[in-house]
């Protein structure tokens, strides 16, 4: 920890989100970093060449911008370091990679993004390393799935798209009396809700794709570890040589300034919008951690700050045969809310979810489960959108 980061303490988070991350001093007062475009840094001498004895010695190894968003993003997560990547699904690869070796096994959450599953259960797989799913509501239970050769736990919660909660102080202190390393996703609180770190997680993940960038314009991941873990981060980092690029770290910087009030009005709308669903007769179950109707939400309220805007919904429907025509006729009426994957950005945005590769945390059943990423447009326009999706949805089925 820098002595700015240890002065930066003792503020509040949007105070730390304004001035965490590069001193203006260092660039003759100008307030945010340059954008270095670099691979090659020169040496002043053959001697300081050899020695590497300078701080800047190649491109892939950091620049000044990077080293600013990896402090900023240091501060927020408590962490002893950071990598940046160039996507959010390489934040959960490389560390991976980092991880594990041919003959170990691992141990992945059921309900996690599903990119990060077709990883496991293709290159992981030819690299002769078995994943094994478990349920998110497992708690200190997963001791009794922990093997001798058990290397990582991994953990993303709130679930991808049906939002199960996940005991992470539980499941972090059994993986470590197994001799596993523990690594969490935790793209839909930021470290601004939730710290895994604080909760005994050795390696924290986030899609910077969504709310730090905001703006829906940049792909970009960042793996913060613990003390134990940095220099295996930090290492694999530079033999894959997979590193951020810097046009795209300064925008996510940027994003970072004005994350704690976009994400203030992403939960306020979000949960706005999912009370008026849960009123609703066309909605079966509203999916949102921080509804207290939700499975989850005494582990969200004990452990987590705030809440994003991401949640599902269960559109009711009796006939699984009808359960598309009716999602699609929904989606289709839609007007503000985009149709496209992703989210975190500033406006919203709309899918129906397929959950076809969950073994354990099975999709809820009674309709069609849809996704919607509330952005930061006022509410009772989103809720007039909606409205005309009910709609359409019940004509498209009705008769
Ligand atoms: C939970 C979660 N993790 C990781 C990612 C991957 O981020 P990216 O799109 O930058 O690869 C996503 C993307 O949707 C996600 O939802």
């Amino acid at each position: 920890m820098t002595e700015k980061q240890r002065a930066n303490n003792q503020f509040g988070p949007n105070t730390r989100l304004a001035h965490d991350g590069f001193n203006p001093r260092d660039y003759h007062g100008f307030v945010n970093p340059p954008v270095v475009h670099a691979s090659t840094v020169l040496f002043p001498d053959a001697m300081t060449m050899d020695k590497r004895a300078q701080k800047y010695t190649y491109g892939t190894r950091g620049t000044p911008t990077t080293d600013a968003l990896c402090e900023a993003i240091d501060a927020l997560e408590g962490s002893a370091g950071t990598i940046l990547v160039p996507s959010g699904l390489a934040a959960v690869s490389v560390p991976f990679l980092g991880l594990v070796s041919a003959g170990d096994h691992i141990l992945v959450v059921d309900s996690v993004y599903f990119p990060t599953r077709h990883f496991c259960d293709t290159m992981l797989k030819k690299l002769g390393i078995e994943t094994e799913y478990y349920d998110p509501a497992i708690g200190a239970g997963i001791a009794a799935l922990m093997r001798p050769n058990t290397k990582l736990v991994h953990l993303e919660a709130p679930g991808s798209n049906t939002f199960e909660m996940q005991d992470v102080r539980a499941i972090a202190d059994a993986a470590h009396a197994g001799g596993a390393a523990v690594t969490m996703d935790n793209t839909w609180a930021t470290p601004l809700y939730f710290k895994p770190l604080d909760f005994g997680v050795d390696i924290s993940i986030h899609a910077a794709t969504k709310y730090p960038s905001g703006h829906s314009d940049i792909l970009m991941g960042t793996v913060s570890a613990n003390e134990k873990y940095w220099p295996m981060l930090t290492e694999t980092t530079v033999t894959l040589g997979v590193c951020g690029a810097p046009d795209d770290a300064y925008q996510i910087l940027r994003g970072l300034r004005t994350m704690g009030i976009r994400m203030e009005r992403h939960q306020e709308s979000a949960l706005k919008i999912a009370r008026w669903l849960e009123g609703r007769d066309d909605v079966l179950q509203v999916l949102h951690p921080a509804l207290e109707s939700f499975n989850g939400h005494e582990i969200w309220k004990r452990d987590f700050k705030g809440a994003s805007g991401v949640f599902s919904f269960v559109l009711a429907e009796s006939d699984p045969a009808k359960y598309k025509t009716k999602a699609f006729a929904f989606l289709d009426a839609l007007r503000l809310f985009g149709l496209g994957y992703s989210w975190g950005g500033f406006e919203s945005l709309a899918l129906m979810v397929l959950l076809g590769d969950r073994t354990i945390a099975k999709a809820p059943t009674g309709g069609p489960v849809i996704r919607l990423q509330i952005g930061l447009e006022d509410v009772p326009d989103l809720i007039g959108d909606l409205e005309a999706g009910f709609k359409s949805a019940r004509s498209a089925v009705s008769g």
